[in-house]
C-alpha cells in the first residue's frame, strides 16, 4: 500500500427525490488492495459508485481519484477509472478478442501488447477467439475486468461482480482481481452484500448500512472478532435476578435479558465445562430451578457484520 490513497471519498452527501440516500460516506482506497464495499440491499453502494464513477452527481462532498477532485477535473479524474456497474457490455457475436479490439479503439493509448498482457491477466488466453455467445457467466465477468482495465487504470471498481456466479467462478474472479492488486498495484473496489464472498476476496472492507459508512476493518480484524476464544450460553432459570448473583463470572461475562429472562454467559472455552457444571451446582444449592442450557454456536464472520449493520447509529467500533 501507498501512503496515497487511489480513491478518496469525504463527507459525500446525495437525495434522490426526497430521500437523503448517502450521509457524509468517508472512505479511503488504496493502490495494491481489493477493497470489498459491503453492505445490505439498499445500502446506498450503487448509488456511491455510479457517483465515482460519473454516473450519477454528488449534492456535496469531495471525491479524488489519484488526487484529482472527479468536479474539478472530470476527465482527469476519470482517466484512472475502469468500471462496471450492472452488467458488462460486450457484442455476443463477436469473439472476445474482437470485442477487446472494439473497446481498445474507443480508449486511447491502448497497444497490441497491453491487450495480449490483458488477455493474460483476466486468463483467458484459450478461449479468447471464441464467440463471447459461448462463454460463461464467469468468462464473460472476466472479460469485463479485461475492459474496464485496458487503459490501466488505477482504480477498478465493480459493483456486486460476483452477483450469479458460482464458486468456481468466483474463485477465478477473485484471482484475476488479487492478480491485479498485487501486480499492477490497481486499487480494486468490489461492492457485495456477502460476507462470506468478501472474506474470500478482499484484503480490507468498507461496511455502509442505510446510507452511513460503520467503518472499514481488515479481514484479519473483522476475523479476530469472528474466532471466538470465548463460548455462549443461554440458561432458562426460574428466579433469573437471584440467579445472576449466584454465578461466579465477571460482570461482562454475565448478561440478563429482562424481556425475556435468560441469561447470557461469556465463558472461554478452555474451562467452560468445569464452569457449566459448578454454576450448574451453585444454583441447584440456592434452590434456583435450572430449566435448559443452550451453547451457542461460535460467532461467525456473517454474524459480526449484521451486528455491525444492525447499529447504524452506532460507532462502528469493533473490540
Ligand atoms: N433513482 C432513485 N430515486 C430514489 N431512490 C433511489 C433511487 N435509486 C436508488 N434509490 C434508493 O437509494 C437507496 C440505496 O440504493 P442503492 O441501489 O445504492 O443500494 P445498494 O447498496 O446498491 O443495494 P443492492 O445491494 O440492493 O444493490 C435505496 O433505498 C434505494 O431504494
Ligand atoms: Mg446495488
Amino acid at each position: 500500500m501507498t501512503d496515497n490513497a487511489v480513491l478518496s471519498i469525504k463527507g459525500l452527501n446525495k437525495t434522490m427525490g426526497k430521500k437523503h440516500i448517502l450521509h457524509d460516506i468517508d472512505m479511503e482506497c488504496f493502490g495494491g488492495e481489493v477493497f470489498g464495499f459491503l453492505g445490505p440491499n439498499g445500502a446506498g453502494k450503487t448509488t456511491t459508485i455510479k457517483i465515482v464513477v460519473g454516473l450519477l452527481q454528488l449534492d456535496s462532498g469531495e471525491i479524488l481519484i489519484d488526487g484529482k477532485n472527479i468536479i474539478k477535473d472530470f476527465e482527469g479524474a476519470m482517466s484512472n477509472v475502469g468500471g462496471i456497474v450492472e452488467n458488462p457490455e460486450m457484442y455476443k457475436y463477436l469473439t472476445g478478442m474482437e470485442n477487446l479490439r472494439q473497446y481498445a479503439r474507443m480508449r486511447e493509448g491502448v497497444t497490441e501488447e497491453r491487450i495480449n498482457e490483458v488477455v493474460e491477466l483476466v486468463k483467458l488466453s484459450n478461449r479468447i477467439n471464441d464467440k463471447v455467445s459461448k462463454y460463461s457467466l464467469g468468462m464473460r465477468q472476466r472479460l469485463g475486468v479485461a475492459q474496464a482495465i485496458l487503459h490501466k487504470p488505477k482504480l477498478l471498481i465493480l459493483d456486486e461482480p460476483t452477483n450469479g456466479l458460482d464458486p468456481q467462478g468466483i474463485k477465478e474472479l477473485r484471482d484475476v482481481l488479487k492478480e491485479l492488486a498485487h501486480k499492477e498495484n490497481t486499487c480494486v473496489v468490489v461492492s457485495s452484500h456477502l460476507m462470506s464472498e468478501m472474506e474470500m476476496m478482499c484484503d480490507r472492507v468498507g461496511i455502509i448500512a442505510n446510507g452511513k459508512m460503520i467503518g472499514a476493518y481488515t479481514m484479519e480484524e473483522l476475523i479476530s472478532q469472528s474466532d471466538s476464544s470465548m463460548a455462549e450460553y443461554v440458561l432458562e432459570v426460574d428466579e433469573p435476578e437471584k440467579a445472576l448473583e449466584h454465578i461466579v463470572l465477571a460482570d461482562e461475562g454475565k448478561k440478563l435479558d429482562k424481556e425475556t429472562g435468560l441469561i447470557t454467559l461469556s465463558i472461554p472455552v478452555d474451562i467452560e465445562k468445569n464452569k457449566i457444571a459448578s454454576i450448574n451446582k451453585a444454583l441447584c444449592m440456592a434452590d434456583i430451578k435450572l430449566y435448559t442450557v443452550h451453547r451457542k454456536e461460535n460467532k461467525k464472520l456473517e454474524d459480526v457484520f449484521i451486528e455491525l449493520t444492525g447499529d447504524t447509529e452506532g460507532d462502528g467500533q469493533i473490540g
